[in-house]
């Protein structure tokens, strides 16, 4: 039977040799193709016998997971209980691989609501979001307009979620069956929060939230979104690539310090 354990060394070295960069599985020794066996030809299957009638087939029970997502986030009355039905959703494969669920971090009474993307490696271990390079990033972005997910102050706190709660393989982009099917906990999330303002970092929260990609268009303009008003900004992980375009994210905190300090 396959144990927990067994599964995740296994990933663990499976990543590691593609880290090194190994494209191919290879055995031992090498395979003389040449010399193999013809495959088996294939039997006839016998004729049905019109005597006998057919076993029924048991009816095919299809389930939507979106659906069963929606009546999973609605029973949740709080945070907890929105947590305990994310952990008992069984449909989403990504909760295979991860080690972790990475629910959300900082405090719940902050002004400010912060929506990145997917647990990375770093997220997948600690449980938490945003506590890698990029998370770095973040509490010294929010730090510089006085915020923070360990503000003494609600006044000045954040928490902060992502759209997936589970590490996707090899950190690849969420699916959009993984999106859609994850969406109604995230809604649920910013219902249970109520935050004045939800702030959006990268592509695929404002997917999630606004039906819409293209940050480098959408960041710095405020939207609106259920029935909150929501900021998309770049993502922490792509100031770490392009850091030219810190200039506009530090646009983008002090016009989310300027909506603050006018009353959200
Ligand atoms: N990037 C994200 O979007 N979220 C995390 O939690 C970490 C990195």
């Amino acid at each position: 039977m396959e144990s927990a354990l067994e599964y995740h060394s296994a990933l663990a070295l499976l990543e590691w040799q593609v880290e090194l960069g190994v494209t191919e599985a290879i055995l031992d020794a090498p395979v003389n193709r040449y010399e193999m066996p013809e495959a088996a030809p294939r039997l006839a299957a016998p004729a049905p016998d019109a005597s006998v009638e057919p076993p029924r087939r048991a009816a095919q029970v299809t389930v939507d997971p979106v659906a069963e997502a929606k009546k999973a986030a609605a029973g949740a009355r709080d945070l907890s209980g929105l947590q305990t039905a994310l952990a008992a959703f069984g449909h989403c494969e990504l909760k295979r691989g991860a080690r972790n669920l990475v629910f959300a971090d900082g405090n719940p009474a902050g002004r400010v609501m912060i929506i990145g993307e997917a647990p990375g490696r770093e997220e997948d271990r600690a449980g938490k979001p945003f506590v890698g390079q990029a998370g770095q990033l973040l509490d010294r972005m929010l730090g510089a307009i006085g915020m923070g997910r360990d503000a003494p102050l609600s006044a000045n706190a954040v928490y902060i979620t992502n759209v997936l709660p589970w590490r996707p393989p090899q950190n690849r982009d969420p699916r959009p069956e993984e999106i859609a099917m994850l969406r109604p906990f995230l809604e649920r999330h910013i219902e249970i929060v109520a935050p004045e303002i939800v702030v959006l970092m990268g592509n695929i929260s404002c997917d999630a939230v606004l039906g819409r990609r293209q940050i480098t268009r959408l960041r710095g303009q405020w939207q609106e979104a259920f029935g909150k008003p929501v900021l998309p900004m770049f993502h922490p992980a792509y100031l770490l690539r392009q850091p030219e375009a810190k200039r506009e994210a530090w646009a983008d905190l002090l016009a989310l310090r300027a909506r603050l300090e006018a009353g959200g």
